[in-house]
């Protein structure tokens, strides 16, 4: 089975390609919460009205799933942009257990309409968020100057090292506005010193549960 459940009781997808997950093991629910929920989205969510989001990769969803609530819970405005290319199938999204884990049985339909949009569409999910998700790779990015947040979900540089060289970073770098941040839940030397080298200015932050460090890049 692809699907199995985290730590924290959330469930997460084994990648047989890349024989990795696609959350920590820790607990999937947790890791969105603390990386990119936590140390990008709401700082500039209090800093500024209106936020633009880029999704490195789409998934399961959850990132930007939890992304939504957020908007709701606190009527941020934000438009999100979900890259992947090498989507789940609609059968596995029925089967994460993300609703109920969050508390959310309402939303279990916004959801599967998450996967179920069509691709290169911007959909609205209620007056505070909206979802366009792009088929594509990675490598074909190149955005300039549009977004407030990259949420850097990549999977890890010991699986798939080619996402994590300059040239994808500085694909990154050019994505961004102005005081734009990037998150990651990766904190290797030689990935803080790449986002270094294509001109960010870079932290490391305390990890989520079982990680003792977490990286945050912003565009000065
Ligand atoms: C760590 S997982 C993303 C987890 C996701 N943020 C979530 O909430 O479930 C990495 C994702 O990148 C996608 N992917 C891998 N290589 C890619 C590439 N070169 N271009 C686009 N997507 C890619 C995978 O299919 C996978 O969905």
């Amino acid at each position: 089975m692809r699907i199995f459940e985290t730590q924290d009781g959330s469930h997460s997808i084994l990648s047989e390609k890349y024989g990795v997950s696609y959350h920590s093991k820790y607990g999937a629910i947790q890791e969105t919460q603390h990386v990119f929920i936590d140390a990008a989205l709401r700082p500039k969510a209090l800093s500024q009205k209106g936020i633009s989001i880029l999704g490195i990769g789409f998934g399961t969803g959850l990132n930007a799933f939890m992304t939504y609530l957020e908007a709701e819970k606190y009527q941020w405005k934000i438009n999100y942009v979900g890259i992947e290319a090498f989507p789940i199938s609609i059968e596995e999204a029925h089967q994460l257990n993300y609703p109920e884990t969050l508390n959310q049985p309402n939303k279990a339909a916004d959801f599967l309409k998450m996967h179920e949009s069509n691709w290169s569409e911007l959909v609205d999910f209620s007056d505070y968020f909206k979802l366009e998700k792009r088929k594509m790779l990675f490598q074909e990015i190149d955005f300039q100057n549009q977004f407030d947040v990259i949420y850097f979900d990549a999977f890890a540089p010991t699986a798939q090292p080619e996402l994590w060289e300059p040239t994808i970073m500085q694909k990154m770098y050019n994505a961004l506005k102005k005081d734009g941040i990037l998150v990651t839940y990766c904190a290797k030397g030689v990935v803080k010193r790449t986002l270094k080298g294509v001109g960010f200015v870079v932290e490391s932050l305390k990890g989520p549960p079982g990680k003792r460090e977490m990286t945050r890049a912003i565009k000065k």
